[in-house]
């Protein structure tokens, strides 16, 4: 079957996969939407492991339940792409996002397991999810970056009046800004350096206000908070980034780092320790927080619709990947149909 391969630095082709075939502990699904994301163009840019099929967001269909007597064919799901071993101390409390083994075998980060950028997958039975009826494939499809958001703000611990401050207007800086606002935040504000995405944010109505990253922000930051964010949620995970998310929390206050950067950064240790901040790493999601997304879809508190900007097939995922990396464009979240 057809599929999307990386082949090389910011190369993908479409290429030939086999089908996946039945496997013990896995089931198999027919892909109705998978979503481009942020940590998958990290591994673009870097075009490393050549051979990956990338996909670990996604809507499917049930072709094979294999052990799952809960689930049939047709059934519409959703999964966690991750591997945890359900044996270490960290899974044993329910903590599988910290577990070793959790990225080690992750449905469209590993070679072993093959992602969503193609007609058919096999996942793991035991991170399915079955979905409801009303939310849409597209929606089920935005179940996992939804959840990355919402594992954030649960780590932020953002208190009803705080000032909160979301650093990069992609996907997970968007849903965390929503999510802010839901928790009560006084003041919701974006900084980014793409003109286009910072608009998006004020015309999507999840930020009070947008700065402009590639300036220097700190007199407009003291002028809308005195002393600095309650809060600050680090989307981006680069260097300046990461300065500026310290720099612009006021004393006492809550730094959580969700970008992810593949080498090390460094940072402004002193604010750390002058202004006593706690600063937090947020990796992924519990499986609660997953079921939770799909039930704050299902349920309509959250529209994670508007932040699609595209779906498109396998053959334009190449041009995608170019226009979500160029700086100067307003797509937020695009999705592969690869049926299209
Ligand atoms: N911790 C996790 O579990 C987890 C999960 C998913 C994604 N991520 C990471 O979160 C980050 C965001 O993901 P995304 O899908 O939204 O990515 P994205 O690339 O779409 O968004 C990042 C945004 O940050 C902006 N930006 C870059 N430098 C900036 C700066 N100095 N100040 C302000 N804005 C700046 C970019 O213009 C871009 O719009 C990525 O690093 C991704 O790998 C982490
Ligand atoms: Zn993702
Ligand atoms: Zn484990």
């Amino acid at each position: 079957m057809k599929c999307v391969k990386l082949i090389g630095k910011r190369q993908f082709a479409v290429s030939e996969i086999e089908e996946p075939t039945p496997q013990e502990g896995y089931v198999t699904i027919a892909v109705k939407k998978a979503g481009i994301c942020g940590s998958d163009i990290h591994y673009w840019d870097i075009g490393e492991p050549k051979g990956l099929v990338l996909g670990h967001e996604y809507c499917g269909i049930i072709t094979n339940p294999g052990n799952r007597e809960d689930l049939k064919v047709g059934d519409r799901v959703t999964a966690l792409p991750i591997s945890p071993c359900m044996k270490c101390s960290a899974c044993l409390k329910g903590n599988i996002q910290y577990c070793k083994e959790t990225w080690t075998y992750a449905t469209g980060l590993s070679l072993t397991n093959p992602g969503a950028l193609a007609p058919q997958m096999n996942i793991r039975e035991d991170m399915v999810l079955k979905v409801p009826d009303n939310i849409t494939d597209e929606e089920v499809a935005m179940v996992e970056p939804t959840a990355v958001g919402l594992h954030g703000i649960h780590l932020a611990d953002i208190k009803v009046g705080d000032k909160v401050l979301v650093i990069g207007g992609g996907i997970i800086g968007l849903v965390s800004a929503m999510f802010a606002k839901k928790e009560g935040a006084s003041f919701v504000a974006v900084s980014e350096t793409n003109d286009l995405r910072a608009q998006k944010a004020l015309d999507l109505e999840v930020a009070d206000k947008v700065y402009d990253a590639k300036t220097d922000i700190s007199a407009q930051i003291i002028e809308d908070t005195h002393d600095g964010f309650d809060v600050v949620i680090e989307c981006c995970g680069n260097d300046k980034a990461v300065t500026s998310a310290i720099l612009a929390t006021k004393p006492g206050g809550t730094v959580v780092l969700v970008g992810v950067s593949m080498v090390p950064i460094t940072i402004p240790t002193v604010s750390v320790v002058m202004s006593e901040l706690t600063v937090k790493g947020a990796i992924g999601y519990t499986k609660e927080e997953f079921a939770m997304c799909i039930e704050l879809m299902a349920n309509q508190k959250i529209d994670t619709k508007k932040f699609i900007s595209d779906i498109v097939s396998l053959e334009d995922v190449q041009s995608s990947y170019e226009r979500l990396t160029s700086g100067n464009d307003d797509a937020i979240k695009i999705l592969v149909d690869p049926n299209k």
